[in-house]
Protein backbone atom coordinates (compact mmCIF):
# COMPACT_ATOMS: atom_id res chain seq x y z
CA UNK A 1 0.00 0.00 0.00
CA UNK A 2 1.28 3.37 -0.73
CA UNK A 3 0.19 6.66 0.56
CA UNK A 4 0.11 10.38 -0.80
CA UNK A 5 -0.73 12.46 2.07
CA UNK A 6 -1.51 16.35 1.65
CA UNK A 7 -0.38 18.10 5.06
CA UNK A 8 -2.26 21.97 3.98
CA UNK A 9 -0.27 23.45 6.97
CA UNK A 10 -1.79 26.84 7.84
CA UNK A 11 -3.23 27.34 4.00
CA UNK A 12 -7.05 27.06 3.13
CA UNK A 13 -9.85 28.50 4.27
CA UNK A 14 -12.95 26.18 4.95
CA UNK A 15 -14.16 27.01 1.75
CA UNK A 16 -10.74 26.83 -0.04
CA UNK A 17 -10.88 22.97 1.34
CA UNK A 18 -13.77 22.82 0.18
CA UNK A 19 -13.65 23.50 -3.24
CA UNK A 20 -10.01 21.47 -3.29
CA UNK A 21 -11.77 18.46 -2.41
CA UNK A 22 -14.91 18.98 -4.81
CA UNK A 23 -12.36 19.65 -7.65
CA UNK A 24 -10.32 16.61 -6.68
CA UNK A 25 -13.76 14.10 -6.55
CA UNK A 26 -13.84 14.87 -10.43
CA UNK A 27 -10.35 13.16 -11.06
CA UNK A 28 -10.13 9.77 -12.51
CA UNK A 29 -8.93 8.62 -9.53
CA UNK A 30 -12.00 5.96 -9.25
CA UNK A 31 -9.31 2.37 -8.74
CA UNK A 32 -7.57 4.09 -6.55
CA UNK A 33 -5.17 1.57 -4.76
CA UNK A 34 -2.74 3.49 -2.45
CA UNK A 35 -4.24 5.58 0.70
CA UNK A 36 -5.25 9.46 0.14
CA UNK A 37 -4.93 11.31 3.27
CA UNK A 38 -6.05 15.44 3.58
CA UNK A 39 -4.58 16.92 7.00
CA UNK A 40 -6.26 20.22 6.99
CA UNK A 41 -6.42 23.19 8.90
CA UNK A 42 -8.54 22.09 12.39
CA UNK A 43 -10.98 24.54 11.04
CA UNK A 44 -11.69 23.11 8.20
CA UNK A 45 -11.61 19.36 9.83
CA UNK A 46 -15.02 18.71 10.82
CA UNK A 47 -16.87 19.99 7.50
CA UNK A 48 -14.54 18.37 5.29
CA UNK A 49 -15.73 15.13 7.14
CA UNK A 50 -19.11 15.14 5.32
CA UNK A 51 -17.24 15.82 2.03
CA UNK A 52 -15.21 12.66 2.01
CA UNK A 53 -18.26 10.35 3.12
CA UNK A 54 -18.60 7.54 0.09
CA UNK A 55 -14.90 8.22 -0.89
CA UNK A 56 -11.59 6.57 0.05
CA UNK A 57 -9.86 9.82 1.22
CA UNK A 58 -9.46 10.05 4.93
CA UNK A 59 -8.68 12.67 7.06
CA UNK A 60 -5.61 13.68 9.50
CA UNK A 61 -4.76 16.60 11.63
CA UNK A 62 -1.40 18.21 11.64
CA UNK A 63 -0.69 18.70 15.56
CA UNK A 64 -2.68 17.12 18.91
CA UNK A 65 -2.18 18.18 22.30
CA UNK A 66 -0.21 15.42 24.64
CA UNK A 67 -2.76 15.82 27.52
CA UNK A 68 -6.79 14.60 27.21
CA UNK A 69 -8.21 17.62 28.89
CA UNK A 70 -7.39 20.73 30.17
CA UNK A 71 -6.28 24.10 30.54
CA UNK A 72 -4.69 24.34 28.22
CA UNK A 73 -5.54 27.14 26.07
CA UNK A 74 -5.55 26.74 22.48
CA UNK A 75 -5.37 23.37 22.32
CA UNK A 76 -6.70 20.39 20.56
CA UNK A 77 -7.28 17.28 21.74
CA UNK A 78 -7.63 13.75 21.35
CA UNK A 79 -11.31 13.31 22.26
CA UNK A 80 -11.87 16.41 19.86
CA UNK A 81 -10.26 14.48 17.33
CA UNK A 82 -12.08 11.04 17.50
CA UNK A 83 -15.50 12.82 17.62
CA UNK A 84 -15.57 13.98 14.01
CA UNK A 85 -13.58 10.73 12.94
CA UNK A 86 -10.20 12.05 11.83
CA UNK A 87 -8.17 9.22 11.84
CA UNK A 88 -4.61 10.27 11.48
CA UNK A 89 -2.03 12.58 13.09
CA UNK A 90 0.88 14.38 11.84
CA UNK A 91 3.34 14.34 14.88
CA UNK A 92 6.87 15.77 15.36
CA UNK A 93 6.50 17.90 11.72
CA UNK A 94 10.00 19.78 11.69
CA UNK A 95 8.46 23.42 11.37
CA UNK A 96 6.34 22.40 14.70
CA UNK A 97 10.19 21.64 16.55
CA UNK A 98 11.03 24.96 15.11
CA UNK A 99 8.69 27.09 15.60
CA UNK A 100 7.27 25.76 18.78
CA UNK A 101 9.84 24.57 20.30
CA UNK A 102 8.64 20.78 20.42
CA UNK A 103 10.96 18.13 21.56
CA UNK A 104 11.27 14.70 21.12
CA UNK A 105 9.90 14.21 25.00
CA UNK A 106 6.97 15.97 23.78
CA UNK A 107 6.46 14.59 20.48
CA UNK A 108 7.30 11.01 22.11
CA UNK A 109 4.19 12.33 24.66
CA UNK A 110 1.73 13.29 21.81
CA UNK A 111 2.47 9.48 20.60
CA UNK A 112 1.75 8.09 23.44
CA UNK A 113 -1.62 9.45 23.61
CA UNK A 114 -2.53 9.73 20.06
CA UNK A 115 -1.99 5.74 20.26
CA UNK A 116 -3.55 4.89 23.02
CA UNK A 117 -6.44 6.50 22.18
CA UNK A 118 -6.60 4.50 19.02
CA UNK A 119 -5.68 7.33 16.40
CA UNK A 120 -2.83 7.00 14.15
CA UNK A 121 0.42 8.71 13.98
CA UNK A 122 2.49 9.82 11.17
CA UNK A 123 5.89 10.73 12.66
CA UNK A 124 8.27 13.14 10.94
CA UNK A 125 11.55 12.58 11.33
CA UNK A 126 14.23 14.34 9.86
CA UNK A 127 17.77 16.18 9.82
CA UNK A 128 18.78 19.71 9.43
CA UNK A 129 20.99 21.29 6.18
CA UNK A 130 23.71 21.78 9.28
CA UNK A 131 22.97 18.53 10.64
CA UNK A 132 23.91 16.82 7.26
CA UNK A 133 26.54 18.90 6.57
CA UNK A 134 28.46 18.04 9.41
CA UNK A 135 27.96 14.15 9.03
CA UNK A 136 24.90 13.74 11.85
CA UNK A 137 21.96 12.78 9.81
CA UNK A 138 22.03 9.16 10.88
CA UNK A 139 22.61 10.19 14.83
CA UNK A 140 19.89 13.28 14.77
CA UNK A 141 17.40 10.67 13.49
CA UNK A 142 18.65 7.86 15.47
CA UNK A 143 18.16 9.90 18.66
CA UNK A 144 14.56 11.34 17.15
CA UNK A 145 12.94 7.96 16.98
CA UNK A 146 14.75 6.48 20.24
CA UNK A 147 12.74 9.18 22.55
CA UNK A 148 10.24 9.38 20.25
CA UNK A 149 9.04 5.95 20.43
CA UNK A 150 10.49 4.78 23.46
CA UNK A 151 8.10 3.20 26.30
CA UNK A 152 4.95 2.94 24.00
CA UNK A 153 2.51 0.11 23.13
CA UNK A 154 4.02 0.20 19.44
CA UNK A 155 1.37 -0.13 17.16
CA UNK A 156 2.34 -1.20 13.22
CA UNK A 157 -0.69 1.35 12.38
CA UNK A 158 1.61 4.37 12.32
CA UNK A 159 3.79 6.00 9.07
CA UNK A 160 7.00 7.73 9.60
CA UNK A 161 7.76 10.22 6.99
CA UNK A 162 11.50 11.59 6.81
CA UNK A 163 11.43 15.06 5.18
CA UNK A 164 14.91 16.41 5.68
CA UNK A 165 14.71 20.02 6.75
CA UNK A 166 16.71 21.03 4.15
CA UNK A 167 14.44 19.74 1.19
CA UNK A 168 10.80 21.30 3.15
CA UNK A 169 9.42 24.15 0.58
CA UNK A 170 12.32 24.78 -1.03
CA UNK A 171 12.22 23.09 -4.61
CA UNK A 172 15.05 21.11 -3.63
CA UNK A 173 13.91 17.06 -3.01
CA UNK A 174 16.41 15.19 -1.50
CA UNK A 175 18.36 13.12 -4.25
CA UNK A 176 17.30 9.59 -5.43
CA UNK A 177 20.59 8.30 -3.55
CA UNK A 178 20.38 10.33 -0.36
CA UNK A 179 16.73 8.94 0.17
CA UNK A 180 17.47 5.42 -0.38
CA UNK A 181 20.18 5.36 1.64
CA UNK A 182 18.43 7.16 4.77
CA UNK A 183 14.87 5.12 4.29
CA UNK A 184 16.46 2.02 4.02
CA UNK A 185 18.53 2.86 7.28
CA UNK A 186 15.18 4.00 9.03
CA UNK A 187 13.64 0.33 8.25
CA UNK A 188 16.89 -1.29 9.35
CA UNK A 189 17.00 0.72 12.70
CA UNK A 190 13.27 0.34 13.02
CA UNK A 191 13.11 -3.18 12.69
CA UNK A 192 16.64 -3.65 14.85
CA UNK A 193 16.07 -1.61 17.79
CA UNK A 194 12.01 -1.77 18.12
CA UNK A 195 11.38 -5.09 15.63
CA UNK A 196 8.62 -2.49 14.10
CA UNK A 197 7.80 -2.82 10.63
CA UNK A 198 5.99 0.00 9.16
CA UNK A 199 5.70 2.12 5.87
CA UNK A 200 8.19 5.39 5.32
CA UNK A 201 7.17 8.15 3.68
CA UNK A 202 9.72 10.88 1.89
CA UNK A 203 8.41 14.22 2.03
CA UNK A 204 10.25 17.45 1.08
CA UNK A 205 9.11 19.44 -2.37
CA UNK A 206 8.18 16.33 -3.66
CA UNK A 207 6.27 16.96 -7.21
CA UNK A 208 4.10 15.69 -10.38
CA UNK A 209 8.32 15.52 -11.70
CA UNK A 210 10.02 14.05 -9.19
CA UNK A 211 7.67 11.49 -7.48
CA UNK A 212 8.27 8.81 -10.81
CA UNK A 213 11.80 8.19 -9.44
CA UNK A 214 11.33 8.41 -5.64
CA UNK A 215 8.32 5.80 -5.74
CA UNK A 216 10.28 3.58 -7.85
CA UNK A 217 11.88 2.93 -4.60
CA UNK A 218 11.06 -0.05 -3.53
CA UNK A 219 11.45 1.32 0.64
CA UNK A 220 9.36 4.20 -0.11
CA UNK A 221 5.90 3.52 0.44
CA UNK A 222 4.68 7.31 -0.30
CA UNK A 223 4.44 10.91 0.13
CA UNK A 224 3.34 13.54 2.84
CA UNK A 225 3.49 16.36 0.45
CA UNK A 226 3.14 20.45 1.15
CA UNK A 227 3.17 22.74 -1.71
CA UNK A 228 2.66 20.58 -4.03
CA UNK A 229 -0.69 19.16 -2.15
CA UNK A 230 -2.18 23.22 -2.31
CA UNK A 231 -2.88 22.28 -5.90
CA UNK A 232 -5.58 20.19 -7.07
CA UNK A 233 -3.99 19.67 -10.29
CA UNK A 234 -0.63 19.14 -9.55
CA UNK A 235 -1.72 17.08 -6.57
CA UNK A 236 -3.76 14.27 -8.17
CA UNK A 237 -1.24 13.62 -10.86
CA UNK A 238 1.19 12.63 -7.85
CA UNK A 239 -1.75 10.61 -7.20
CA UNK A 240 -2.31 8.75 -10.24
CA UNK A 241 1.82 8.51 -10.42
CA UNK A 242 1.66 6.83 -7.29
CA UNK A 243 -1.31 4.71 -7.71
CA UNK A 244 0.47 3.33 -11.11
CA UNK A 245 3.27 1.91 -9.23
P1 LIG B 1 6.90 20.78 0.78
O1 LIG B 1 6.26 19.68 -0.02
O2 LIG B 1 6.32 22.13 0.55
O3 LIG B 1 8.39 20.74 0.68
O4 LIG B 1 6.55 20.44 2.34
C1 LIG B 1 6.79 19.18 2.81
C2 LIG B 1 6.22 19.05 4.16
O5 LIG B 1 6.62 19.74 5.08
C3 LIG B 1 5.13 18.08 4.33
O6 LIG B 1 4.87 17.86 5.69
Amino acid sequence: MNYCIANWKMNKTISESINFLEEFKKKDLQNIKSKIILCPSFTSLKILETHVTGTKIELGAQNVHQNKRGAYTGEISVGMLKEIECEWVILGHSERRQYFLEEDVIINDKMNTVIENDLKPILCIGENESQRNKNETFNILESQLTTALSNINLSSNMLIAYEPVWAIGTGLSASFDQIHEVVNWISQFLLQEFSLKVPILYGGSVSAVNCESIISLESVSGFLIGTSALDVNEFSRICSIVNER
